[in-house]
């Protein structure tokens, strides 16, 4: 398979790149830069669309304090992976009530931290997590993630590492209203840039099946769905538009649910923040591997150490754009490090224009989320990747 040349009009309005492209042009490579009226904009159009639901914005997915404030201010809460990611934004004067701890994985003292900064409400998916979430964050809410199907169909899946069986789950929120917790609700995930959203309606169905079970039997009465991430950005492979989501996954709640509309909480990452951002890099030298080779290898500035991890089994596939025009061929693109690993896209061939000389700029589009957070500290000497605001 092999991409035609990309066109900026697919990606970003003429005003917003013209915007990124002019404080690019000012740069020296690497960096990312991002258009915040963009992420303003993006999630707008989550609140229109599931206007009954509550946002919590997963931090990870770029943890810039420009992008904090900004959906600070237009009320988002806040899916928080770590004491780190707490402390920024308690530094940003973000309440802690505003803030979920939302990673299943961690210390029992960094739980105590959450607790007594304020935070109330906790993810969760085994028995030793919910133990320490009650002795350390006594009372608190917590939910619990359930395992999903749907790894074939994402992009950057989530699933067996995080969430658990729908019968562990039901044994788990008992346990937690035993132990003095308040059982609140259900999460999933569904995989990062989830292509298919007939996933949510299985998941969602798994849902019910707990929040009728609990309540026959135990008489928990839980409150709360958190339908995690997992809507689309706009890279190379195509997927459908937030709205449609947002129909489908309504509709998918009605039909389970009725009237009896749980409360939904959503904690978008890369949907929100991706086509905001372009990474622009520098071409670092060309070549081919033989005098016959039918391809060429293009280094670039940035590699899979310098926030482009999530090329890695060439999973997210970013649309890239060069400002040359002209007769293509097939490349491979790799980066700059001493590291055989460093290379971003081989299986999938991108076509470039033959023209491209060393010096020219590649700008990686949909770049916004999960590259400067991913990108190393100080591998081969490179410092991280850079982000400016616009
Ligand atoms: C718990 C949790 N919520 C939300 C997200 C954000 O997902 P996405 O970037 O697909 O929107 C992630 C991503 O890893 C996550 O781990």
């Amino acid at each position: 398979m092999s991409t035609e040349l990309i066109k900026v009009e697919d990606f970003y309005p003429p005003a917003t790149f013209k915007r990124l492209k002019d404080l690019a042009d000012t740069k020296e490579t690497p960096f990312v830069v991002i258009d915040l009226e963009t992420i303003s904009e993006h999630y707008d159009t989550l609140v229109e669309y599931f206007p009954y639901a509550s946002v919590y914005y997963a931090v990870k997915a770029n943890p810039a304090p420009e992008i904090l404030t900004l959906l600070r201010d237009k009320g988002s809460n806040f899916d928080v992976a770590s004491i780190y990611e707490l402390d920024k934004l308690l530094g940003l004067n973000v309440a802690a009530e505003r803030c979920s701890y939302g990673n299943t994985i961690k210390k029992s003292k960094d739980i105590r931290y959450f607790y007594e900064k304020g935070v109330r409400m906790f993810a969760t998916d085994s028995e030793a997590d919910l133990r320490n979430i009650a002795r350390a964050a006594p009372g608190s809410r917590v939910y619990v993630r359930i395992l999903t199907e749907g790894s074939h169909t994402a992009d950057w899946p989530l699933s067996r590492k995080f969430g658990c069986h729908t019968d562990m789950a039901i044994d788990l929120l008992i346990l937690a209203r035993d132990l003095g917790l308040e059982p609140h609700g259900i999460s999933f995930h569904v995989g990062s840039q989830q292509r298919d959203i007939g996933v949510w309606d299985a998941a969602i169905a798994k849902v019910k099946v707990i929040f009728e079970r609990l309540k026959e039997e135990d008489g928990i009465v839980l409150k709360m769905i958190n339908l995690g991430g997992g809507f689309p950005a706009n890279y190379i492979t195509r997927a459908n538009t937030l709205p449609t989501y947002a129909e489908e996954i309504t509709r998918f709640i009605q039909e389970d649910f009725g009237d009896d509309f749980p409360q939904i909480i959503l904690e978008p990452g890369r949907s929100l923040i991706s086509n905001s951002g372009i990474l622009v890099s520098e071409i670092v030298l060309i070549s081919r591997k033989s005098h016959t080779a039918l391809h060429r290898w293009i280094f670039t500035d940035v590699g899979k150490f310098s926030g482009l991890i999530e090329t890695l089994d060439e999973a997210i596939k970013f649309p890239i754009y060069t400002e040359k025009t002209g007769e293509t061929e097939e490349v491979v693109l790799a980066g700059p490090t001493c590291d055989s690993a460093d290379i971003m896209y081989e299986q999938y061939k991108y076509e470039l224009p033959l023209n491209l000389a060393t010096g020219d700029r590649l700008y990686w589009f949909s770049t916004g989320a999960y590259t400067t957070s991913y990108s190393s500290v100080e591998f081969n000497g490179f410092p991280p990747l850079k982000s400016y605001f616009v």
